[in-house]
C-alpha cells in the first residue's frame, strides 16, 4: 500500500520507494500539508509544528482567542485565497454574490486502486499506481474541492490535480485554479528553472529563494520558449550527486505558472499551474472545473538521480503508443535542405540519397500544401500542392515507399494565413478581438481552437490528407504566440476560458488523430523547443528540441531539456556547416554527436555531401542504430556542465544493467601546451571490467568512473569523441 491513512491521528502518508509526503487534518477540518522528503515510516510530523501568538496573522473566527492558530503559518495542501493566508494561493472563487474567498476543509477521502485519468486532458497511467482523493468543501458556500493524487511506488513519482465543483445553488466564476503547492518548513532552497527564447531554449538558471515572490510562467497560450513548466527546489549545497531536490512539472501545454517565495517565518513555498492571468471560468450549479495535473519527484541523492527517476517516469507512465518501445527511424527532414524552395523531383534525389546511406525516412517539411511557397501565405489550406510536388501525394509517397523509406509529413493545423482560401471563407475562425487589428506573428493568425466547429473542420483536412498516402509520421508545429485572445463564440463573461479551451481543443485533435492512426510517429514542434512539455509529450514521444541545430549551442539546449525530459523525448539532427542559425562551423562527427543525445536524423541536403561525408553518414546512422537502446532507455548523466568554463562538455548513457557505456565529449575551448582532459565517469559497476570498443584496453569501472577517461588533445576547434565501453566476463 502506497497511501496509508492513519484513522486516529488523520493523518496521510503517500509512500514510494524512496521518498514520502505526509498530509493532516487538524482542528476544524484544516488540511495541512507536513512534509515531502525522504521515506517515512508511519509517523505524525505535526510535532514540528510551533503553535505560539503570531502578530498579524488572523485566525478563523471558530478559534476564537486562539491565536496560535493562523492559516498564515501553518504549512497548507492546497491554501486558499481570501481567508487569511496572504502567501502564494491556489485557488480563487469569485461567489454568486460577488465575494471571493473560499476557505476549503477536509470532507472524507478515498482511496482506489489504479492511477485516475482526466478526461480530455494528458495524465500520467499506470495499473500499478494507486490514487487518492481527499473531498474538501467550503461549508459557508457548499463550493467543493476533490483533492487528487497518484502514486506511482515504484517509480517515486506522486501526481496531483484539483477539481472544482460548484456547490452552491448559483453560477461562481473559478479565478485562479493552480494545481499544486508545496510548503516546507524551512527556507535554505535555490530553485532552479529553464528560461530561453527561440533558437535557445531552457537554458539553466538557479537562484537562491529569497523573502519574495519569484514567478516564471508563459502567457503566450503554450508553455513556450522563454520559460518551462519544468522546476527544481534544492538544498543550498545540492548538485549532480548529492543533497535534496524536488523536481515539479505540470502535463500542460498551455500557459502556466509557477511562484517560489520565503514567508515571514522562513517557510518555503512553491505553487504551480495554469496560468491565472487571462483565466477564469464560469461555473454553473453542479458543473466542475478540472485542473491539469502536476507531477513531483524527489531525491536526496542530487539532480542526477533526480532526472533519472523523472525519464523513467515520464516515459514508462506517460508517453504512450507504439513507438514508445519501437526503434523509431533515423529520418532525413528536407527543412534546412531545402526550406520552401523543393519540387518532387528534388525531394526523391534526397530520398535516394537517404536511402543509400542507410536513413529510414523522408520527412517533408514546411511547403507542401496550398499556395506555401513562402511563410507569409498558405496556412490553413491543407490541400497538397500537386503542381509543385509534380504528383499526387500518394505518388510521391509510394515512390519514397517504393525505395524502402518511410514517409513523413508537417503540419501546423491551429494556424492561419490572411493570404489563404481558407481566412476567405472564413475570416471569423481567426483569433482575433472585435474591433482590433490585432497583431501577427511569422505573418500568421491563430486558429480559434477553443471552438469545436473550427477544430472538426481542421481536422477533417488533415485526415483527408493522412488518409490519402502511406504517411507514418507527422510533424506538428505551432509557429506563433498567441495574443488579443478572444474568441466569437463565447459571450463577454466567458472569454476568460479562452486560453484553456483552446488547449482542450488541441488535445481532443490529438487524442482523436492518435486513436485512428495508431502507428503514427508524432513529433511535436513550436519554432523548435517553445512547446516542450508533458502535455504535448502524452501524445507525441519526441519534440524538435529547438530550430537552432547548430551543435555547440545545442550543448547547453540538450543540457537544459536533460534534467525534467527524456533523451528520447529530444529530436535531434546533423545540419549543415556553417550552420544556418549561428554560421558556425563544426565538424561533421561533432554534429553527430550531439544529435545522438537524441531521437536522431539528418536536416540537411544530402545531395551535397562529399563522398568522406557520405561515408560517415553511414558510419553514423549504423552506430546510432547499434547504440540506440542504451541512448533511449540507458540513465543519462551530465558529467560536465556547458556553464562552468569545462574544457569539455561530456555527458554519458548507462544502460540499466550497467553493461554498457557511451561517453560523449566535445571541446568547447582550445589551449595552447593544453592541460590535460580527464573526466570522471558515473554509474558504472565499480568492480567490473569494462572494454573500450575497438581497442583492447580494459578498464575497471572504479578507474573510469573515480580515475576517469583522459581525453586526447584535439587537433581541432569543437572536436569530439564518442567511448563505447561494453562490460567484459570476468576470465
Ligand atoms: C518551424 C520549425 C522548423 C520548420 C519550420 C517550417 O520553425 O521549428 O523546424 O519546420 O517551422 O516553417
Amino acid at each position: 500500500m502506497a497511501i496509508l491513512f492513519n484513522q486516529d491521528k488523520k493523518v496521510f502518508t503517500l509512500q514510494t520507494k524512496n521518498s514520502a509526503y505526509q498530509m493532516k487534518v487538524i482542528d476544524y477540518d484544516v488540511l495541512l500539508h507536513l512534509y515531502y522528503g525522504r521515506r517515512l515510516e508511519d509517523c505524525d510530523l505535526s510535532y514540528l509544528i510551533q503553535n505560539t501568538d503570531r502578530g498579524f496573522c488572523g485566525n478563523p473566527y471558530e478559534v476564537q482567542h486562539d491565536r496560535t492558530f493562523s492559516l498564515d503559518y501553518f504549512p497548507q495542501e492546497y491554501p486558499c485565497f481570501g481567508i487569511g493566508d496572504y502567501r502564494g494561493d491556489c485557488v480563487r472563487i469569485i461567489n454568486p454574490d460577488g465575494s471571493n474567498a473560499v476557505d476549503y476543509r477536509y470532507r472524507s477521502y478515498r482511496i482506489e486502486k489504479g492511477k485516475y485519468s482526466l478526461e480530455g486532458m494528458p495524465a500520467f497511467y499506470g495499473e500499478d499506481g494507486e490514487t487518492l482523493i481527499i473531498t474538501m468543501e467550503d461549508k459557508d458556500t457548499g463550493m467543493l474541492l476533490e483533492l487528487q493524487y497518484g502514486v506511482f511506488e515504484e517509480a517515486d513519482v506522486i501526481t496531483r490535480a484539483a477539481r472544482i465543483i460548484n456547490g452552491t445553488k448559483g453560477t461562481v466564476y473559478v479565478d485562479r485554479a493552480l494545481s499544486l503547492c508545496l510548503d516546507f518548513m524551512r527556507a535554505d532552497l535555490d530553485w532552479i528553472h529553464f528560461y530561453g527564447k527561440h533558437a535557445m531554449e531552457r537554458e539553466f538558471e538557479r537562484a537562491p529563494l529569497t523573502h519574495s515572490k519569484q514567478a516564471i510562467g508563459s502567457l503566450r497560450g503554450t508553455s513556450s520558449h522563454q520559460q518551462n513548466p519544468f522546476v527544481m527546489l534544492c538544498e543550498r549545497n545540492a548538485g549532480e550527486d548529492w543533497g535534496e531536490c524536488w523536481g515539479v512539472n505540470l502535463v500542460y501545454s498551455g500557459g502556466f505558472y509557477a511562484e517560489a517565495e520565503v514567508d515571514q517565518f522562513n517557510q518555503a513555498r512553491l505553487v504551480m499551474g495554469i496560468s491565472p492571468d487571462n483565466f477564469c471560468w464560469q461555473l454553473g450549479p453542479g458543473e466542475a472545473f478540472q485542473t491539469p495535473e502536476a507531477v513531483m519527484v524527489y531525491s536526496d541523492q542530487g539532480f542526477a538521480d533526480l532526472s533519472h527517476k523523472m525519464h523513467r517516469a515520464v516515459f514508462d507512465h506517460l508517453i504512450r503508443g507504439k513507438w514508445k518501445e519501437e526503434r523509431r527511424p533515423i529520418l532525413i527532414n528536407n527543412w534546412e535542405a531545402t526550406y520552401f524552395n523543393f519540387t518532387g523531383d528534388k525531394l526523391l534525389r534526397i530520398a535516394e540519397d537517404a536511402k543509400d546511406l542507410g536513413i529510414e525516412m523522408l520527412v517533408l517539411d514546411d511547403g507542401w500544401f496550398g499556395n506555401r511557397d513562402s511563410d507569409f501565405r498558405g496556412l490553413g489550406d491543407w490541400q497538397v500542392n500537386e503542381k509543385k510536388l509534380g504528383s499526387t501525394m500518394k505518388e510521391l509517397v509510394d515512390k519514397v515507399n517504393g525505395m524502402g523509406l518511410k514517409f513523413g509529413l508537417w503540419v501546423e493545423p491551429e494556424m492561419i494565413s490572411e493570404d489563404s482560401q481558407l481566412y476567405k471563407e472564413h475570416p471569423d475562425w481567426a483569433i482575433r478581438i472585435p474591433g482590433r487589428p490585432g497583431n501577427i506573428g511569422r505573418s500568421q493568425l491563430v486558429l480559434d481552437f477553443s471552438r469545436e466547429d473550427v477544430v472538426d473542420a481542421v481536422q477533417e483536412m488533415i485526415f483527408q490528407v493522412l488518409d490519402s498516402a502511406n504517411i507514418e509520421y507527422i510533424k506538428w508545429d505551432f509557429n506563433r504566440s498567441i495574443t488579443n485572445l478572444y474568441s466569437g463564440a463565447l459571450p463577454p463573461e466567458r472569454q476568460g476560458e479562452v486560453a484553456h479551451r483552446y488547449v482542450l481543443g488541441l488535445y481532443r485533435f490529438l487524442e482523436n488523430m492518435v486513436q485512428r492512426y495508431p502507428d503514427l510517429l508524432l513529433e511535436g514542434c513550436s519554432g523548435g523547443g517553445g512547446r516542450f512539455d508533458l502535455g504535448m509529450l502524452y501524445y507525441s514521444p519526441q519534440i524538435w528540441c529547438s530550430d537552432d541545430t547548430d551543435a555547440v549551442e545545442r550543448l547547453k539546449i540538450q543540457y537544459g531539456t536533460s534534467f525534467g525530459y527524456p533523451i528520447s523525448s529530444v529530436g535531434s539532427h546533423v545540419s549543415a556547416s556553417p550552420n544556418h542559425q549561428t554560421f558556425r562551423t563544426t565538424p561533421f562527427e561533432t554534429r553527430a554527436t550531439v544529435a545522438m543525445a537524441g531521437s536522431f536524423g539528418y536536416e540537411l541536403d544530402l545531395n551535397l555531401l562529399t563522398e568522406r561525408e557520405r561515408s560517415k553518414v553511414r558510419r553514423q546512422v549504423e552506430e546510432y542504430k547499434t547504440y540506440y537502446d542504451v541512448i533511449q532507455r540507458g540513465d543519462y548523466y551530465r558529467l560536465t556542465s556547458p556553464y562552468e568554463g569545462s574544457r569539455a562538455c561530456a555527458w554519458s548513457f548507462v544502460s540499466r544493467d550497467q553493461k554498457e557505456c557511451l561517453f560523449c565529449a566535445v571541446v568547447v575551448k582550445l589551449q595552447a601546451n593544453p592541460d590535460a582532459m580527464i573526466v570522471r565517469l558515473k554509474g558504472l559497476c565499480p568492480n567490473a571490467k569494462y572494454r573500450l570498443e575497438g581497442t583492447e584496453q580494459v578498464y575497471t569501472g572504479s578507474a573510469l568512473m573515480y580515475g576517469g577517461v583522459l581525453l586526447p588533445v584535439p587537433g581541432k576547434e569543437y572536436e569530439s569523441w564518442r567511448y563505447y565501453f561494453r562490460q567484459i566476463e570476468e576470465a
